[in-house]
């Protein structure tokens, strides 16, 4: 069998190195991949952008690969799946128009609406002057929301009017994030811990996956500017078996049903960014794909196979199929290069990573590339260090560990990664509070 791997961060690493121990895997192909996927067993990079349609399809043709696997969310919001279902290819993935849930926050707004998911409110605008009115009479500050595709950045959480202000002329007026932010949405400021739940679904069951939580912000403590997140951990002592089955009932399947009974039923991996307020979980965000440092925390607690379980969603046979987890708990810790989120140098040698896995850790490379068969940085967040451990605390030692024995010039990480978890940790959400 052979597959294709789209993208080239830590989550294909971790979705490659995964595949690549199913039975009956000869080639994987990882497009464009990274220095990690080059040194992969049964993996080879091939030299196309995620973005490339037309290159990818033909290639996936011409190399007869059976199925095929896109990580970030660009593609599919571009509509690949479409594409290669045309051209009689199997792909895991939604749809272009069961994307939208990612693409567009102001229709994944208009459907949470329509169906009674629970969600922040919100406004959608396009006018300057109507959003600045809404603002100014509301009675929170607001988080201010492009609703297109922004790499992450595209949610601003203002701590004054004026700043709100500032962020909605830059999106509106100024045409930061571009097409993007030509829509936005105006939202209700929730408050409570935050997590991650995802899924596995063929559209109709709910494959759940061990609830996580990611460290979104650069600096220890929550302090410092927004990234693509500096480490995430699994399974999060937030989601009781109580709160993960609210989440399928009021949130999950719901969505599904939703989407079907719209014509855009859903496969793929259904990712809800929530928070767990004191009205009950709600959705922050939804993504269309496996989270990016979370797939490196679910990945390595998956016993099964993977290719069997993303068939099966394919298929529409995920109900006779559910995965299982390992009881155990992982922490991924990102190496980041000095600078990131902003600029930064690439090119200096990484050392290590050999030490680390020694110890027992798994190194999911991201930006990364081989020189000379030695890994240099080629990127902002560098490599993932995950440890598993039968708790969340043994899990962080060894990943730290791991973190230890890696060196090159400038490398970032954060210290208190999954720390959130820890007894003492906010496990609640917040009383309800009379305003
Ligand atoms: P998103 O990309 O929509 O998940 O937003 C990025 C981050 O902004 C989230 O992880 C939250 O920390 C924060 N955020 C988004 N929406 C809200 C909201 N309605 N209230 C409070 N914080 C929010
Ligand atoms: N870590 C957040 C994301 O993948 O969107």
């Amino acid at each position: 069998m052979k597959l294709l791997v789209i993208g080239s961060g830590g989550r294909e690493h971790a979705l490659a190195w995964k595949l690549s121990r199913s039975n009956g895997v000869e080639q994987i192909f990882v497009a464009p991949g990274n220095g990690g996927t080059a040194s992969t067993p049964r993996c080879r990079n091939v030299p196309l952008q995620a973005t490339d349609l037309d290159g990818l399809l033909r290639f996936a043709q011409e190399a007869a690969v059976d199925l095929t696997v896109v990580g970030p969310e660009a593609p599919l919001v571009a509509g690949i799946v479409d594409r290669f279902r045309a051209a009689g290819l199997a792909i895991f993935g939604p749809s272009q128009a069961a994307a939208r849930l990612e693409g567009s926050k102001a229709f994944a707004k208009a459907f949470m609406e329509r169906h009674g998911i629970p969600t922040a409110r919100a406004r959608i605008f396009q006018d300057l002057a109507e959003a600045v009115a809404y603002v100014e009479g509301m009675e929170t500050l607001p988080v201010i929301k492009a609703s297109g595709l922004a790499g992450g950045k595209g949610v601003l959480l203002p701590e004054t009017v004026q700043e709100a202000v500032a962020g909605l002329e830059a999106m509106l007026v100024h045409g930061r994030f571009g097409p993007a932010g030509a829509t936005v949405l105006v939202e209700e400021r929730l408050q409570g811990p935050e997590l991650s739940i995802l899924a596995l679904t063929d559209g109709h069951t709910v494959g759940v996956m061990p609830p996580v939580q990611d460290h979104k912000r650069l600096l220890d403590g929550d302090r410092g500017p927004n990234t693509g997140g500096m480490g995430a951990f699994g399974p999060s002592p937030l989601a009781t078996p109580e709160l993960l089955d609210r989440v399928v009932r009021e949130i999950l399947e719901p969505t599904l049903a939703g989407l079907a009974a719209e014509g855009a039923p859903y496969v793929g991996v259904l990712y809800a960014g929530l928070m767990w307020t004191a009205q009950g979980p709600k959705v922050l965000e939804f993504n269309c794909r496996f989270g990016d440092p979370e797939a490196q925390v679910i990945l390595p607690l998956l016993e099964d196979d993977l290719v069997p379980l993303l068939r099966a969603c394919i298929e529409g046979s995920l109900d006779r199929f559910l995965p299982r987890w390992s009881s155990q708990a992982a922490v991924t810790v990102v190496m980041a290069s000095q600078g990131y989120p902003g600029a930064y140098e690439t090119g200096h040698p990484i050392h290590g990573i050999e030490d680390a896995e020694a110890l027992g850790c798994r190194v999911f490379h991201a930006g990364t590339v081989l020189q000379r068969g030695r890994p240099v940085t080629a990127g902002g967040r560098v490599l993932n260090v995950t440890g598993v451990g039968a708790c969340l605390e043994e899990a962080a030692a060894l990943a730290y560990a791991g973190v230890g024995r890696i060196h090159f010039p400038g490398a970032v990480y954060r210290r208190d990664i999954a720390r959130r978890g820890h007894p003492g940790a906010a496990s609640r959400p917040p009383e309800p509070s009379s305003r």
